[in-house]
């Protein structure tokens, strides 16, 4: 469902929401400008499909920082780098709450991560904790043999695949789900030569619930609705919570027997730092589930849209090629330091630019009432970061809707969240933790495919008609999925 279709069923409702939005729209001063709102549905059928591109249109006409309406919900969107700067430095503290989707249900609020209503004691703790478990640069390098092993089955696999067609995302989502699965389980969930059964399964509950999580929910924006359930997308959320925890049910409830453990320090995994850490079961399943959706979707589709740009993009494609082959050779990929790598990582970066998977960021919520801009933020209104639209604007990027990794040779612009113009991965507080991880994986994946095939597409079509429609969804994804046959290089 889109905003369009939910201002349908928002008529359906209309009576009652008069009801309930007249006290709503009262009241606030000096908010930022933006399109006038509906009553009642507020700007909800100006949006469309596609927030990022819409709400990048409205910035043009009102300036860089707007609000609107979605029924009795006021969201506020920054689209320029000193507006992003406002709000994830300036005011990075008031400004770092979450609102929680009526899809996620409320009753676990207490123990989401990426989804975690404000910086609580417990998302402290989650930061801390995986900081140190899996995303630190020991942490990094400790899972190079597990990392290597999965890489290793990737492409063991492509190679049986040569000459077929294949759809990448199914491929690497696997991998890195596997990977993932490894850190936190010790266990393989995924299989990719098992395209129908206990991966397909665990593959449809997870998107399902990226799917729900990324509908717009009548509830969201009357929450006195939230109550009914209107769309039924928390009864659905919840069928697909219970069907994935059933996968790791089993693994929790032996080591909890196992408990007080005698495995050696350096054999434990993830599970049992939370056992050690007195995490409940609820715990246990809503955190795995917040690392599996932010950790693999994120880098699939940036993989995706980096193949298509190379594709698209010969000669950047021969040279990168060429300077991952001097640097690399026959070293094994675990071993390298990718930082050496300069046109590489400028590709990688170039990929993040013009596609930033995360759009619209993870919307913010104001903890308490501020300023941004000289304009006010009442508490609890929802705030979205445009990142797509500061890194196309072109007071800041020079040509910027074309993929130039040469832009980045020359400049110290980083993603690590100093630099507003170029935030992919967020900044301040609720900056993704898992950026080292994230980059690991996108460098290893992406430089082994390279190195290994020449990637041809089916029935020799024109790499300069691949088509590059954008999706919107939980991450930015290509509307039309990539398919490659791969060839050995020579
Ligand atoms: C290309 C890869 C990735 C990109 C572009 C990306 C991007 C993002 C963005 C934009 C945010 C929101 C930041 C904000 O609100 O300021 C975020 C949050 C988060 N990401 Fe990532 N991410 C990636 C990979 C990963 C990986 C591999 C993991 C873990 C395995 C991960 C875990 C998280 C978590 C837990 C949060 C929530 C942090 C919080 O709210 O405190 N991400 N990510």
């Amino acid at each position: 469902m889109e905003y369009n279709s939910l201002s349908t069923l928002v008529l359906v409702f209309l009576p009652f929401l008069l009801f309930i939005t007249r006290k709503y729209y009262k009241g606030v001063k000096n908010l930022p400008p933006g399109p006038k709102p509906w009553p009642i549905i507020g700007n909800i059928h100006q949006i469309g499909h596609k927030p990022h591109a819409s709400t990048a249109m409205f910035s043009k006409e009102y300036g860089p920082l707007i609000s609107l309406r979605f029924g009795s919900k006021l969201i506020v969107v920054a689209s320029s780098r000193e507006a992003a700067m406002g709000i994830l430095k300036t005011q990075d503290r008031l400004l770092s709450g979450r609102s929680i989707a009526d899809s996620l249900h409320q009753s676990f609020m207490d123990f989401y991560f990426v989804w975690a209503n404000d910086c609580s004691d417990h998302w402290k703790s989650l930061r801390t904790l995986t900081r140190v478990e899996l995303f630190s640069t020991k942490a990094i390098e400790a899972q190079s043999n597990l990392r290597n092993e999965k890489l290793t089955q990737m492409l063991d696999y492509l190679d049986t695949m040569q000459g077929k067609v294949v759809k990448i995302e199914g491929v690497v989502f696997t991998t890195l789900f596997n990977t993932l699965s490894n850190l936190l389980f010790s266990k393989d969930f995924v299989d990719l030569k098992d395209e129908h059964g206990t991966s397909h399964a665990m593959k449809s509950a997870l998107l399902k619930l990226f799917q729900n999580a990324s509908t717009p929910c009548v509830s969201d924006f009357f929450p006195l609705l939230g109550g009914l359930d209107l769309q039924g997308l928390r009864k659905n959320s919840l069928t697909q919570l219970n069907k994935l925890s059933s996968f790791w049910e089993d693994i929790v409830k032996e080591r909890r027997a196992r408990i007080p453990s005698s495995s050696v320090n350096n054999e434990k995994d993830f599970l049992d730092r939370l056992l050690e850490n007195e995490f409940t079961n609820t715990q246990i399943d809503i955190l795995t589930l917040d690392l599996f959706s932010a950790g693999t979707d994120t880098v699939v589709t940036t993989i995706e849209w980096a193949m298509s740009e190379l594709l698209r993009n010969k000669e950047i494609m021969n040279k990168l090629h060429e300077e991952l082959k001097n640097e690399i050779g026959s070293t094994s990929i675990k071993k390298i330091d990718f930082s050496r790598m300069t046109y590489f990582n400028a590709c990688i970066k170039e990929t993040l630019r013009l596609h930033p998977v995360v759009p619209l960021l993870i919307p913010r919520r104001a903890i308490e009432t501020c300023d941004v801009m000289s304009y006010t933020i009442p508490k609890d209104a929802q705030i979205w970061i445009n990142v797509w639209a500061i890194s196309r604007d072109p007071q800041i990027w020079e040509d910027p809707h074309t993929f130039k990794p040469e832009r980045f040779i020359l400049s110290n612009l980083d993603f690590r969240g100093h630099d507003y113009e170029f935030i992919p991965f967020g900044a301040g507080r609720r900056m993704c933790p898992g950026l080292p991880s994230g980059i690991n994986s996108l460098q290893t994946i992406l430089a082994s495919l390279i190195l290994r095939y020449d990637w041809v597409l089916p029935n020799n079509e024109d790499p300069s008609k691949i088509d590059m429609t954008e999706k919107f969804g939980t991450t930015l994804q290509k509307e039309k999925p990539l398919e490659i046959i791969f060839k050995h290089k020579e």
